[in-house]
């Protein structure tokens, strides 16, 4: 039997989490034998009122500094409608969970906004913690590059600025020392696609939760 798994894709924009948690679900299925419905793909902002409510400053503010208040109580509302509508039914049934954000992009993008990120931490205490949170690291050149590169995306969002993402990578990069009871591992972003993919593999297959056991 296998047991439900929270896995957690976070990371800067650009730095490639949500085609690697696309990818990850075709791995579940074709290296480790779990059926679609096995697996919920899931993402933060939801399109929930909250997340649509968010999505709408994003693209409307250019500012990256400005609505840190009322963006933290959309995410925090999102989040929490998130967990009791999606992840957790999902949990229930057995399933693993990909969630392309989470807690951490709070964490740090709205500490960068400028809140103090102890309370941010602090309103997050009751959540569910992910079985594994992997953060994909990444050059903040490299991903402005990507972000003003890629065919999909219409022009940028409000925290799409080196500046910015520049010291999101910092904090990122600093939780892992904040929250040292939470199995967060770093993926090395600016490696290509398949080393990419290796590395998540890899951690996949040490976690007792993903590899079929009994
Ligand atoms: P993003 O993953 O870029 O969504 P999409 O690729 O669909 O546009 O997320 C949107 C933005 O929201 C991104 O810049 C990070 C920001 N964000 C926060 O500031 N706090 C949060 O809690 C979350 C979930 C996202």
């Amino acid at each position: 039997m296998r047991k439900p798994a929270f896995l957690v894709f976070d990371g800067i924009d650009g730095s490639g989490k949500s085609w690697a948690s696309r990818e990850t679900k075709n791995l579940l299925m074709h290296d480790f034998g779990l059926k679609e419905n096995e697996i919920l793909l899931t993402a933060e902002p939801t399109k929930g009122q909250f997340g649509q409510k968010a999505r709408q400053i994003l693209q409307s503010q250019t500012d990256p500094s400005s609505n840190a208040e009322e963006l933290l109580n959309l995410y925090l509302s999102d989040r929490k409608e998130h967990l009791e509508k999606e992840i957790l039914p999902a949990l229930k049934q057995g399933k693993v969970v990909i969630c392309d954000r989470y807690k951490y992009s709070t964490i740090v993008y709205q500490s960068v906004q400028g809140l103090p990120i102890q309370h941010l931490i602090d309103l997050h205490s009751g959540m569910n913690v992910p079985d594994l949170a992997l953060f994909f690291d990444l050059d903040e050149n490299i991903a402005m590059y990507r972000i003003n590169n890629s065919a999909s995306r219409k022009g940028t969002e409000k925290f799409e600025k080196n500046e910015f993402l520049k010291k999101a990578r910092e904090s990122f990069l600093l939780l892992e020392t904040l929250l040292p009871q939470e199995n967060i591992k770093i993926i090395d972003a600016s490696l290509p696609k398949n080393k990419v993919l290796e590395q998540i593999k890899k951690l996949l297959n040490k976690n007792d939760k993903i590899v079929m056991v009994g």
